[in-house]
């Protein structure tokens, strides 16, 4: 992946012909190493299958812009539309969710030349209307869809190959980020007061970063880097995952319903985890991943700190310039040693914000209203992009959202404090 800087550039100068041919190319790089039959399994109904991912991000392409933008657009069969609609009711009813996995047809082969068909098809249009701007919003979004699945790709396909007992790696060459210790756990005085939050600028953002607004912090201290794999085995070997006086009730009840020790890929020894390169051993100074909002809290509690709030988080990483571990980010690792503050590209950090609208908050008109609002209940803000999170992605104003008991994604956990030293 480019560096940050290369990224800005790479935008400013491409045509949005050249960023779709980049884009799309980008997704079928990631299957290079994937064998058709890794594309169709669904190991749990929060993974959707890479084939299902490869097709649905088509389909929005077709669904939302050859249909909309070109007068008597055919497609290539009537069936994608129910298979790869996910969850956008105004435009139609959907398969399961949770049954993406007994899709064993249309087998990966089609889902390449339903790829190829959709492309030529938006090339010439890109081609004839390429600076129409209301084609061209449209687009942006579906380019930015297709990243966010990129992500979701790899992070998918890490469940689905941790759960064959071969435990066979997404790439087993991939290299392990260097190691690099880190020093005690540290908190800075952060900025307070009344601060603006949200996305400025005329570069891309999703609609639930906006509209920008104020937000009042008070006095506060926010950690210097993630929590590292061997101050969360610390806890670990504590008895946190044993000790009720540290969980949030829900958490509690999912801690013993789930049966949970530790986070989602560690071994049973503390010593391994399950990596996109396979297993391997654990690095003590990597920032530790896969752990739910309820872990991160529990920990923090434990820690004698709490989790950042969204815009205690915001303001801290919008002072920052974009050059942590991102620029690592090729490793498809979280890596250690801190970077500059590592609010970037290592690990979602969990903050103890609710997934909710910003005052003044509008959707999207249509269909694409349906992207991110109607996902504001139950669910809490994560911030700061992974090891596998699109470059182009990272911006401090960039929301993401998950339910509280969710690990499957590159979680990591940020500690901050009340008052300033
Ligand atoms: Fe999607």
């Amino acid at each position: 992946m480019a560096a940050p800087a290369d990224s800005v550039h790479r935008k400013a100068v491409d045509s949005l012909s050249a960023q779709y041919t980049r884009v799309r190319a980008q997704s079928l790089s990631l299957t290079e190493t994937l064998a058709p039959e890794d594309t169709v399994v669904q190991s749990m109904p929060d993974v959707s299958p890479t084939k299902w991912h490869l097709a649905h991000v088509t389909w929005f392409f077709e669904r939302f812009v050859l249909e909309s933008f070109v007068p008597g657009y055919e497609r290539l069969e009537d069936a994608y539309d129910y298979l790869f609609n996910s969850y956008y009711y105004t435009a139609g009813q959907m398969h399961a969710r949770p049954k993406r996995g007994l899709l064993s047809r249309p087998t990966l082969a089609q889902v390449f030349d339903y790829r190829a068909h959709v492309d030529e098809h938006m090339q010439q249009l890109l081609d004839r209307r390429g600076d129409d701007t209301e084609l061209a919003a449209v687009v942006t979004l579906g380019l930015n869809h297709e990243q966010q699945h990129q992500e979701l790709l790899l992070t998918d396909i890490k469940h689905v190959l941790s759960r064959n007992p071969l435990q066979p790696a997404f790439d087993p060459d991939l290299p392990g980020a260097p190691s690099q210790s880190v020093d005690a756990y540290a908190f800075a005085n952060s900025t307070s007061g009344i601060r603006r939050v949200g996305a400025e600028g005329d570069g891309f953002c999703f609609d639930n970063e906006t509209p920008r607004h104020d937000a009042i912090l008070r006095d506060h201290r926010i950690g210097t880097r993630l929590v590292t794999n061997r101050e969360f085995r610390e806890f670990v070997k504590d008895g946190g995952y044993a000790d009720s006086t540290l969980w949030l009730s829900d958490g509690w009840t999912t801690v013993n319903q789930e049966g949970w020790g530790r986070p989602l890929y560690w071994s049973d020894d503390l010593g391994h985890e399950f990596t996109l390169g396979g297993l391997r051993g654990i690095d003590e100074h990597a920032p530790v991943t896969h752990v739910s909002f309820y872990e991160a809290d529990a920990f923090a509690r434990w820690a004698g700190a709490r989790l950042p709030t969204e815009f205690e988080w915001e303001t801290a990483a919008a002072e920052r310039p974009v050059d942590g571990n991102l620029l690592q980010s090729g490793f498809l690792h979280p890596v250690s040693g801190g970077g500059a503050a590592q609010f970037f590209g290592d690990a979602w950090e969990w903050t103890s914000s609710p997934y909710a609208p910003y005052p003044g908050f509008v959707p999207l008109a249509g269909s694409l209203g349906e992207y991110n609002g109607k996902f504001m209940c139950n669910q809490m803000t994560a911030r700061g992009g992974s090891c596998v999170t699109s470059d182009d992605h990272v911006r401090a104003s960039y929301r993401n959202f998950f339910y509280p008991h969710q690990r499957w994604q590159f979680f990591g956990i940020r500690l901050a404090k009340d008052g300033h030293d």
